[in-house]
């Protein structure tokens, strides 16, 4: 035996045994702080307790088990079942340690409602406000938030607002598809977001794809890296290269602005609609208010409707009744127009509602995409919820995507089945948009553009995916490894 001999031994057993060591200590340790803090605080006496859970190990927290289940073994759900498992069911509260911080973990439907109704409890704070604009609908709150949600949703949710949107996008959408049948195989994650991005750039500034929108582009693909990355602000981190890219395309929308109100163009898009409204008491937004949230909406939009309408390719390539069931509905709302115009063969927000089956395939694809896996909040006091208490100060990160593939709430949750939707979902699990006053305000954009497209796909379009047992990535949003590679035709008739 060599003086090395003990080597294999340190490393197989003492290795280990730390770990589990420090695994214990982290938690006994984070639930000591507590308990002293908290000592003789309890209404009437009782003590108080933090939800049940584990801190993980030290600084690192639950981060590895969480990076475990998204990216090794991607079985994301599994996280929050491990927790189920080991710790009971029970009020849908766990205590973790997660992005740097102890939190708290609300995942059923009815801590989530708690949750997100309670705004005063709940407040935001976001890890770096400046990247998600400070001045912006997502980073305000109270009076304050009320009043440019107001305004927002006048913009983008309002039936005549959505009415001219459905005009304005429907061109675009139509010429990208047939750009596609001329290539034959496309990349669609690629193509979907060159579409979806021209359209915001439509939508919400009039401006045409150019070589200047290929750079804003480019600043926002930075900028969303900037807000998934660690929030550290050195030189070379993706978080201050999201800044200076969040720096620079406000700039940018400045200079659209100014340039606005020198000629008084009569553009009809959402920058003009915010420049233009006002407030009961007659209050305009300020300039750096509508630039901040012109950048902020587009942050908001962009990804997840390029997310949503991917996966709906995806689920009709691999569902060919269902496919079959929505060209029919498609085919005979094509055919109810007639004329030769442009306009005669677009659909209209007011055609939405006759379109009942591509409504059930909207909602199934919206579910099965899990776009938003939480969203975050942070205790603003002491908050007591069925005899737990979240501690003032914790972050809250309020888990979306598992009520949403819960076998209780969905039957068979993995297989897309736009039929479920003829009963509509359980009260309170289906959170896709979150919830309470927060509940986002471009749900009914986002539902628009994905019919707008499965329209248009389905009455003129087939297509098969190339590799359909390629693996999923669940970071930073779930999508297939080969950004959904097709063969795209022409619908031969
Ligand atoms: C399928 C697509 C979409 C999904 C699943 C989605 C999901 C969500 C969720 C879960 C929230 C709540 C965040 C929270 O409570 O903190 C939210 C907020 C928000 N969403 Fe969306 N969203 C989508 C599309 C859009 C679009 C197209 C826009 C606008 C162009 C948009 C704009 C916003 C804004 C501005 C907020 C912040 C609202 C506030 O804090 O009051 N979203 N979204
Ligand atoms: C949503 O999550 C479930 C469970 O992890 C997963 O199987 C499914 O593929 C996900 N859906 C998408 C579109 O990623
Ligand atoms: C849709 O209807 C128009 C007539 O209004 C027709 O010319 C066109 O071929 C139809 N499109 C498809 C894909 O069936």
């Amino acid at each position: 035996m060599g003086a090395w001999a003990w080597w294999p031994g340190l490393l197989f057993g003492a290795v280990p045994l730390l770990c589990l060591a420090a695994w214990h200590f982290t938690d006994a340790w984070h639930c000591a702080a507590f308990a002293l803090k908290y000592r003789g605080r309890g209404s009437k006496g009782s003590r108080q307790r933090l939800p049940p859970g584990h801190m993980g190990l030290p600084f690192l927290g639950e981060t590895l088990s969480l990076l475990w289940y998204f990216k090794l073994v991607r079985r994301p759900d599994d996280f929050i079942g491990a927790k189920k498992s080991a710790y009971g069911d029970g009020v849908g509260l766990y205590r973790t340690h997660l992005f740097g911080s102890p939190s708290i973990i609300a995942c059923s439907p009815a801590a989530n409602k708690f949750v997100l109704q309670s705004a005063d409890s709940f407040g935001i704070r976001w890890p770096v406000p400046e990247l998600v604009g400070i001045t912006s609908v997502g980073n305000v709150e109270g009076a304050s938030h009320a009043r440019l949600r107001g305004f927002i949703l006048a913009a983008i949710n309002k039936p005549s607002s959505l009415r001219t949107i459905a005009t304005v996008v429907q061109p675009r959408i139509m010429a990208a598809l047939q750009t596609w049948a001329d290539k034959g195989t496309i990349v669609a994650a690629t193509e979907i977001k060159k579409v979806t991005f021209a359209n915001i750039c439509k939508m919400f500034v009039s401006m045409e794809p150019s070589p200047m929108t290929d750079k804003i582009d480019q600043w926002f693909g930075r900028l969303l890296d900037g807000l998934k990355a660690f929030p550290l602000d050195l030189p070379g981190t993706t978080s201050r290269a999201g800044r200076k890219c969040r720096r620079k395309l406000n700039a940018v929308f400045q200079e659209v602005l100014e340039a606005r109100k020198k000629v008084h163009t009569g553009c009809d898009d959402l920058m003009s609609g915010l420049m233009q409204m006002e407030d009961e008491q007659g209050k305009k937004l300020s300039d750096n208010e509508v630039v901040d949230n012109i950048v902020s909406l587009v942050i908001a939009g962009y990804e997840s409707t390029t997310t949503a309408i991917i996966w709906a390719t995806y689920h009709l390539a691999k569902s060919p009744v269902v496919l079959a069931k929505l060209r029919e509905e498609n085919v005979e709302m094509n055919k109810s127009k007639s004329g030769s115009t442009l306009a005669s063969l677009m659909i209209t927000y007011d055609d939405i509602p006759k379109m009942k089956y591509t409504t059930k395939v909207v909602e199934e694809t919206i579910r099965m995409a899990n776009i938003s896996t939480m969203v975050f909040r942070v205790a603003n006091m002491d908050v007591e919820y069925h005899g737990y208490t979240i501690p003032k100060g914790w972050p809250v990160l309020v888990w979306l995507r598992s009520l949403h593939t819960d076998p209780n709430y969905y039957q068979d949750p993995l297989t897309f089945n736009p039929d479920r939707w003829e009963e509509p979902a359980k009260p309170g699990t289906y959170q896709v948009f979150g919830g309470g006053s927060r509940i986002c305000p471009g749900n009914m954009l986002a539902r628009m553009q994905i019919t707008i497209i499965l329209h248009h796909l389905s009455i003129g379009y087939e297509w098969e995916l190339l590799n359909p047992d390629v693996e999923i990535n669940y970071l930073p949003h779930p999508r297939p490894a080969d950004g959904t590679s097709m063969a795209f035709r022409r619908l031969s008739t």
